[in-house]
């Protein structure tokens, strides 16, 4: 284990606390911090809290996420995604330190209908988009040391997402519309941080720098929003919970203000053949997220996931 810890920012974010979840088990040495102890949006801030942590690798896991909100304050999706990577990485540079930042699917528009790769021209389709693919630009500027991995659809037990928000209208009603020609990949929080972490255990060795660049981390298959509601509710249903009827409806019957890539499936190709890491299939780890997620809420015995998901991604996520 390296002397110096692994800084995470964005604490109370999904994929910081599944970051602060995965390494409390592998007994890593990790520092995360969140607001209001390190705004990255502050360049000072950065600066002072990184120097007292003097990490060893720092991973970006804070973000202004907000789709639809940031139609209308691009200025501040900016400040975050923007400006927050570039304070970062100029850290990062001055002080001989890697940078692991995640990004999204949302920087390409999704009218490819194939997969998405790390090669293909950045072309966002609304302001989030815009700020993230800014983001990766302010880092490349600056840092040639870095990581930048980008995920979609990402859900975890924690925080605001799909899935959660699935099993909530599952309490309040009979039968949902869900969008049913957007597709993506639903990506556990978890699943994440253990590829994070690995990727961590990979820089760190001598030979790590020549796998600097841009990657993509989805876990496998793909499916539209409708496909992964079916799925949540095909779990609640065995587990002898009500469950909504799901209808298909198309993206113009939503409202939302953002544009969504129609298409956002990401080619993870490259994080294969780089750093032998290969994702669960969607459907496994939504089964175990939404299992836990009963087990929480009336002390319902579920399968152990963790150790589940454990054994699972300790036997698919290495390729040989
Ligand atoms: N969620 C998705 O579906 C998805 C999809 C693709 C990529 N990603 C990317 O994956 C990463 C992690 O996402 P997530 O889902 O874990 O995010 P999340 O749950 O929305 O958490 C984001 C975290 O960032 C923190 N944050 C916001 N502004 C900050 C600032 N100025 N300084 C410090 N912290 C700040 C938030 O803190 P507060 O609690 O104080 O607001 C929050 O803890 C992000 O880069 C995100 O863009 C997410």
């Amino acid at each position: 284990m390296s002397a110096h810890p692994i800084a995470v920012t964005g604490a109370s974010g999904q994929v910081a606390r599944a970051l602060q979840r995965a390494g409390a088990r592998r007994a890593s040495n990790l520092v995360v911090a969140g607001r209001p102890v390190i705004d990255v949006a502050s360049h000072a801030s950065v600066k002072r809290v990184l120097d007292g942590i003097a990490p060893g690798i720092v991973i970006n896991a804070a973000a202004y996420n907000a789709v639809d909100d940031a139609e209308r304050d691009e200025a501040a999706a900016f400040r975050i995604n923007r400006d927050g990577p570039h304070y970062l990485a100029k850290w990062c540079a001055a002080n001989g330190v890697p940078l692991i930042h995640i990004s999204t699917g949302h920087v390409f528009d999704g009218s490819n209908p194939l997969p998405y790769r790390e090669t293909d021209a950045c072309c966002p389709a609304n302001a989030f988009g815009r700020s993230k693919a800014a983001g990766e630009d302010a880092i490349r500027d600056v840092l040639a040391h870095h990581v930048i991995v980008r995920t979609g659809w990402v859900y975890s037990t924690d925080g605001r997402n799909f899935l959660k928000s699935m099993l909530q209208s599952a309490r309040e009603r009979e039968i949902i519309d869900v969008i049913a020609d957007q597709y993506g990949t639903p990506t556990s929080a978890d699943d994440i941080a253990a590829a994070l972490l690995d990727i961590c255990d990979v820089l760190l060795r001598d030979d790590g720098c020549r796998l600097y660049g841009t990657y993509h981390l989805a876990a496998t298959g793909e499916t539209t929003w409708y496909g992964f509601a079916k799925q949540i509710y095909s779990v609640v249903a065995y587990e002898a919970r009500k469950a909504p009827r799901v209808e298909p409806i198309l993206t113009e019957r939503s409202s939302a203000p953002a544009n969504r890539p129609k298409h956002a499936v990401l080619d993870t190709t490259k994080m294969r053949n780089a750093f032998g890491l290969v994702l669960p299939p969607w459907q496994h780890s939504v089964a175990a997220c939404v299992r836990q997620m009963l087990a929480k809420e009336s002390g319902f015995k579920a399968n152990q996931p963790d150790e589940i998901r454990e054994r699972r991604v300790a036997s698919t996520t290495k390729v040989a």
